[in-house]
């Protein structure tokens, strides 16, 4: 699955998406991630990409020009749907992201700046928007790399063994509720003891045990 990222601040992620199982999952190739920088699409001489809003009010708002050639550069090589991160979308939930996995189409995410993008690049060239909580953040980088995290690590093989995202909170063996505790050695931690039921080897009783704790 590929994932191209519009932004205006690519160093951003240059921290998330080189470590631990995202950078294992480019490394074998179960995943690949383009990052493109919008500013270097704009024709401005000065290499704007905002201006101040038609009918005045706080904020700048990114310019259609450089999203334009970006978002048309990009679709050469990913035949994936655009998708913008905004507050404005809807949210994003387990059921989404697996539904996203399974299709394994590639996508194109959209990182917003300031107070938002030019509305006829909404209206033209973004097919979904999503937002990742009903909270606002400086902008769609985050946001991004959360959805490349959520859904690539439900790519068979991107993490080890199928079943560490079975029983998974939300997922559908959980039946969408919030995962059971989780306990391991010492038996006993600063007088703290772990559930007799859990070192009873009695794995129906566990189960059921588990299943109580759902939220
Ligand atoms: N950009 C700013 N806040 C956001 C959010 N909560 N979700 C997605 N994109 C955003």
């Amino acid at each position: 699955m590929r994932f191209d990222i519009l932004t205006i601040f690519p160093n951003i992620f240059d921290s998330y998406l080189k470590e631990s199982i995202i950078k294992r999952a480019q490394k074998s190739k179960l995943i690949k991630i383009h990052i493109h920088d919008i500013r270097k699409f704009s024709k401005d001489k000065h290499k704007k990409v905002d201006d101040i809003p038609f009918g005045g009010g706080a904020g700048m708002v990114m310019t259609p020009q450089p999203l334009h050639d970006a978002i048309k550069h990009v679709q050469k090589t990913n035949k994936g749907p655009v998708i913008f991160l905004t507050p404005q979308g809807e949210t994003l939930t387990q059921p989404k992201t697996e539904k996203l996995a399974s299709k394994n189409r590639d996508l194109i995410l959209l990182c917003g700046r300031y107070e938002g993008i030019d509305q006829r690049i909404r209206d033209t060239l973004v097919d979904r928007e999503i937002s990742i909580g009903s909270y606002v953040l400086t902008g769609g980088e985050l946001p991004a790399m959360v959805m490349i995290d959520a859904i690539s690590r439900l790519i068979p093989g991107v993490i080890g063994k199928e079943e560490s995202h079975q029983q998974d909170s939300f997922s559908k063996s959980l039946k969408r509720k919030k995962e059971y505790p989780h306990y391991t050695r010492p038996a006993t931690f600063k007088e703290m003891n772990v559930p007799d039921v859990l070192l009873s080897g009695h794995h129906k009783k566990i189960e059921d045990w588990r299943k109580s704790k759902l939220k």
